[in-house]
């Protein structure tokens, strides 16, 4: 069977460089604070990720670091933006709370209109949580986000939100366990395991022909990946899911982000999709 041809559409998005990024707390199984953290290569990691998505043609937008906000870098928990309308977040931990108010600020500052750009009442982390598909929004719960910002989401985006539960704290944000691979089709893949019987159930009614990862590339975090519609950029270690993504017709992109990967980020994490 010859695969599907693939075609790419210019995305913009948003990403805050890691000027100031280290472990000092653990929020996540990912992050152990006796670890250091190499800061230079940590940066020269996101500028890969960054001038990749230049060379592939797609917009990035930058967000100025703040000093006293080390995960800020993981920019897709700022806001999530459908139709030009933005969700604000509101975060789980005291030690990213401010990040929202940067995401809004950046918004307001940059062309949005008030009415278009919504504080919300229920907490949520933003794209961590909340994935676009052609037909509806995922969410993610169980560890970070509020169902109650499900129906939140559904309201203000006119849009159906699935809610999915997650199991497994290492997958504890929706983006660690599952990505959108073609948002004009309703295509995913992810990790089966890291959602609970009933949310894994849903997913297979809702995406018969998904990818479905490993446990080994979801332990690689192959899952949190962007994609434009043609090229999947996705952590290199997730060498499992290159081959499958290729038969698709997909074109995998394997990146390096072991710095961030301490933090329990890598490729989506760090990017924040603006869609028009
Ligand atoms: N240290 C951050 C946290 O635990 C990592 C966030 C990763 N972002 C993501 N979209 N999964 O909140």
């Amino acid at each position: 069977m010859r695969p599907t041809p693939r075609t790419s559409s210019p995305r913009r998005y948003l990403m805050c460089p890691p000027a100031h990024f280290t472990v000092t707390y653990s929020i996540n199984p990912w992050m152990d604070p006796t670890k250091p953290v190499d800061l230079p290569l940590a940066l020269a990691q996101w500028e890969d990720l960054r001038d990749r998505y230049r060379s592939l043609g797609h917009t990035v937008e930058l967000l100025e670091p703040d000093p006293a906000l080390p995960d800020m870098v993981f920019a897709a928990n700022g806001a999530t933006v459908v139709e030009g309308r933005v969700l604000g977040a509101r975060f789980a931990h005291p030690e990213r709370a401010r990040e929202a108010d940067a995401h809004v600020a950046w918004f307001r500052g940059n062309g949005w209109a008030d009415d278009a750009v919504r504080v919300p009442e229920h907490v949520n982390e933003g794209e961590g949580d909340f994935a676009v598909t052609a037909s509806w929004i995922l969410a993610g719960r169980g560890f970070r986000s509020s169902p109650l910002s499900h129906d939140e989401a559904q309201e203000f985006f006119g849009r159906p939100v699935i809610g999915l539960e997650l199991v497994d704290p290492r997958y504890y944000h929706l983006d660690t366990a599952l990505c959108v691979l073609d948002d004009a089709r309703d295509e995913i893949m992810y990790h089966p395991d890291a959602f609970s019987p009933g949310s894994r159930a849903v997913l297979a009614r809702l995406f018969p022909d998904a990818l479905i990862a490993t446990a080994e590339d979801a332990a690689a975090l192959g899952l949190n990946a962007v994609s434009d519609g043609r090229h999947v950029l996705l952590p290199q270690a997730a060498v499992g899911l290159f081959e499958p993504l290729r038969r698709r017709g997909f074109e995998p992109v394997g990146m390096d982000l072991g710095e961030l990967l301490k933090g329990g980020g890598s490729v989506k994490c760090c990017t924040q999709e603006l869609r028009p």
